[in-house]
């Protein structure tokens, strides 16, 4: 499959990445720098742009939207708008924007986390960017054309980002990289469709 990568330069999307290109997929980066095709998901006409250069798209993954980390009582509308349109809206715009781009019978695949199911001091924006995605994840999944197949992946916090958010994530236990890896590919490869894998252990 040829397969786009959202973020495929990060933390998860690096591990995402290598775990396809090892099962023989043909993998396209997309981001902001050093990437095979650039994108910023804030920006809808980006979006355009990114898909109007590649070709032959079998799934689209989206590893990729930043989220504004503040106490509820500090945070401000303009605080919580990164998270909305990043995480929220950029991997939106990904599949409003890909369903007539991407190959019949392809896919998307996207990114929420632990933090809309566990909640921690300072992540309510990146609960309501997680959840929003899985609420749409759940209904475009029944929407979509051409056999197009949709589904998220919620990671815990993976052992590769703990030592810097220990303070955030205290008392949780990381995950392994690999397991969330892992999710991406089943999406990927497997038929299932509207679904959620959440790899909290
Ligand atoms: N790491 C974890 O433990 C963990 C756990 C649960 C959920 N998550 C979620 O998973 C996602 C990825 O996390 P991560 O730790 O892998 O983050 P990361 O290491 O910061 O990587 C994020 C990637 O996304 C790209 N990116 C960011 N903003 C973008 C934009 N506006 N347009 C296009 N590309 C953009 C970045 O590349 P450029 O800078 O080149 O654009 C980068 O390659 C985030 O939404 C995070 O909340 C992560």
């Amino acid at each position: 499959m040829k397969i786009l990568v959202v973020g495929g330069n990060g933390t998860l999307g690096k591990a995402v990445v290598e775990k396809l290109k090892d099962l023989g997929h043909e993998v396209l980066v997309a981001g902001r720098h050093e990437a095979d095709v650039y994108v910023d998901l804030t920006l809808p006409e980006s979006i355009e742009q990114m898909y109007a250069t590649v070709e032959n798209i079998d799934h689209v993954i989206s590893t990729a939207g930043q989220t504004t980390a503040k106490p509820l009582v500090e945070m401000k509308p303009t605080d919580n708008q990164l998270s909305i349109d990043s995480k929220l809206l950029g991997q939106i715009n990904l599949v409003l924007l890909g369903q007539h781009i991407i190959n019949d019978g392809g896919g998307f695949t996207l990114t929420t986390g632990v933090k809309k199911d566990d909640p921690i001091v300072g992540g309510a924006s990146a609960a309501m960017a997680n959840g929003g995605i899985t609420a749409f994840v759940k209904t475009a999944a029944i929407e979509l054309p051409r056999g197009l197949r949709i589904n998220s992946v919620s990671p815990n916090i993976v052992e590769e980002s703990f030592e810097q958010q220990k303070d955030t994530f205290m008392g949780f236990t990381p995950v392994p990289i690999s397991k969330v890896a892992n999710a991406f590919v089943k999406s990927v490869v497997g038929q299932q469709t509207g679904q959620e894998y959440k790899i909290y252990q």
